[in-house]
């Protein structure tokens, strides 16, 4: 039984979607703890609710950067997991954090990457004008939405579209590709190639949503 930790700092439903999708698909796997950062974030509430071990290491309790990844680590590897998955986690983490999990640890970032790394992405891709939007699942690195790709989905931008039209459109795609990304993770089907990562059998990394 591979063991999971989930980070979080709001609502949670890419949380939501992988716990749901480990239960109805029976993945030999288990969500071991969702911690997050924000006491108030409300994704605990549906981890306690589902019986899931919950945790708040408030960043605000902590003089700097690295004495409050010094405590995640802490908290996390106290729960022994496989893999850690950062489900709109929003800290920036110290190189050491980083290395730490290197090859463990996933993130959603809400754009086809290397595009509009950072914040307020489908507000940029709108200013752009651009046609196509997107989600990525990656590995993390020292660098901030860099790293290892395992799965992206296309979603089309449309008129008349402001960013919380657009984000519901990604969110749908998130909620897919996430609980996909850290199955296969779990079922060790990623298989590494130099820095990059690729599907052991050639299942398809990439989702086109009309
Ligand atoms: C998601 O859209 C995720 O892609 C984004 O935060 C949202 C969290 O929603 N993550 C980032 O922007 C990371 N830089 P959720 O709490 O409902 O899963």
């Amino acid at each position: 039984m591979k063991r999971l930790v989930i980070l979080i700092s709001g609502r949670g439903s890419n949380m939501e979607a992988i716990v749901k999708a480990c239960a109805a698909q029976g993945w030999s796997a288990e969500v071991a703890a969702v911690i997050s950062n924000r006491p108030d974030a409300g994704g605990l509430q549906f981890a306690a609710q589902h019986g899931i071990a919950t945790a708040v290491v408030d960043h605000k309790a902590y003089s700097s950067r690295e004495a409050f990844d010094a405590e995640l680590a802490r908290v996390i590897d106290g729960y022994a997991p496989d893999l850690v998955v950062l489900a709109g986690f929003m800290r920036i983490l110290t190189p050491g954090f980083t290395a730490h999990y290197a090859r463990r640890m996933l993130n959603i970032h809400p754009s086809l990457l290397p595009a509009f790394t950072g914040l307020h992405t489908h507000e940029r891709a709108l200013e752009m004008g651009c046609k196509i939007a997107g989600v990525t699942v990656h590995f993390v690195t020292a660098e901030l939405d860099h790293g290892a790709i395992v799965m992206q989905a296309a979603v089309p931008v449309r008129a008349g579209d402001d960013a919380k039209s657009l984000s519901a459109r990604v969110l749908a795609a998130e909620h897919q590709i996430y609980p996909q990304s850290v199955r296969w993770f779990l079922e060790d089907a990623l298989v590494w190639d130099g820095d990059r990562v690729h599907h052991r059998d050639g299942m398809a990394q990439s989702l086109f949503l009309a």
